[in-house]
């Protein structure tokens, strides 16, 4: 089930994800158990929760909620781009059971519930999630959103992990080096932009909308990649994407893929990340 009652999201803010989206699916990690088990326990013990996933890229959070919470009643998953929606649908539809779903083409600040139908009562949904996509979206302006969509107590989860850009290992030092040789020092993200960092943090966000109750909870995680697996999940990224190299991206692979090969000890690379979720309810008054 699709709507579309808000404005479609601009050609540009879709192709950036669009290519990515076969990719997306095969090489990106999951979302740790632990962190799917606090976003879970948020939603127990309520009648027919909602999920509102923003970013929701190939499905990932709503597919492990869908297992996590058996009792899930709706799915609301946002995302601009029609192929990443395309991939939550084949992904999530298996798993539904008595849970529904609609996908929303819409950029997240623009997300407006469907209408009821006679007799319904509006769709609130108890939590709100935002993973690996807040930093692409106008921040205050989704919080005012979900401060308007929401249930009272309702929670809202902003989290990530950083990327093999951030990370800070010899072999993504090195790679980074490689893909900076060939598109200039500064991180692109996308054809046309270079990568810029928010101009507040999360926490600084959330300080200024309605959900200011805060925690913030970490979550060690390490991976095994090996080098093929490495640059099949770069061409998932934004900041080295096939496009970003025209002519230049088999050679580009092949130096990548020799530099990683050089680095890894039997066939793996190690990657020690940490998973951060800020977890944001409105405070008890308020709520
Ligand atoms: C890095 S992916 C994360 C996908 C998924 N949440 C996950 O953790 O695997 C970012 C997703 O956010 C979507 N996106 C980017 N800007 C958006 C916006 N303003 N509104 C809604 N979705 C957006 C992209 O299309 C992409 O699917």
């Amino acid at each position: 089930m699709t709507h579309s009652s808000v404005p479609a999201p601009s050609p540009d803010q879709e192709t950036l994800f669009a290519a990515a989206a076969a990719d997306y699916a095969r090489y990106r990690p999951g979302v740790p158990e632990a962190a799917v088990r606090l976003l879970a326990d948020t939603l127990r013990g309520r009648a027919d929760p909602v999920l509102l996933d923003l970013g929701t890229g190939t499905g990932q959070v709503p597919l492990a909620l869908r297992h996590a919470v058996p009792d899930l009643a709706h799915i609301e998953a946002v995302d601009v781009s029609r192929q990443m929606l395309d991939r939550a649908r084949a992904a999530l539809a298996p798993v539904l059971g008595r849970c529904t779903l609609t996908l929303v083409h819409a950029t997240a600040d623009e997300y407006q519930p469907p209408a009821p139908q006679p007799g319904e009562a509006v769709l609130r949904p108890a939590l709100v999630t935002c993973c690996r996509s807040y930093h692409w979206m106008p921040g205050p302006a989704v919080l005012d959103m979900a401060d308007r969509v929401t249930a009272p107590d309702a929670a809202v989860a902003i989290m990530g992990d950083g990327s093999l850009w951030t990370h800070q290992a010899e072999w993504t030092r090195a790679l980074r080096e490689v893909i900076q040789a060939y598109l200039g020092s500064e991180r692109r993200a996308g054809t046309r932009t270079t990568y810029t960092e928010p101009r507040r943090s999360y926490q600084e966000d959330l300080a200024a909308s309605a959900f200011t109750e805060v925690s913030e909870h970490r979550y060690p995680v390490a991976r095994t990649w090996t080098p093929a697996a490495v640059v099949g999940y770069l061409r998932s990224t934004s900041f080295a994407h096939p496009d970003l190299f025209q002519e230049r991206h088999e050679a580009f692979e092949a130096e990548a893929h020799h530099l990683l090969d050089t680095y890894a000890k039997d066939g793996t690379l190690q990657e020690e990340a940490v998973f951060t979720v800020l977890l944001a309810r409105r405070p008890k008054a308020a709520s």
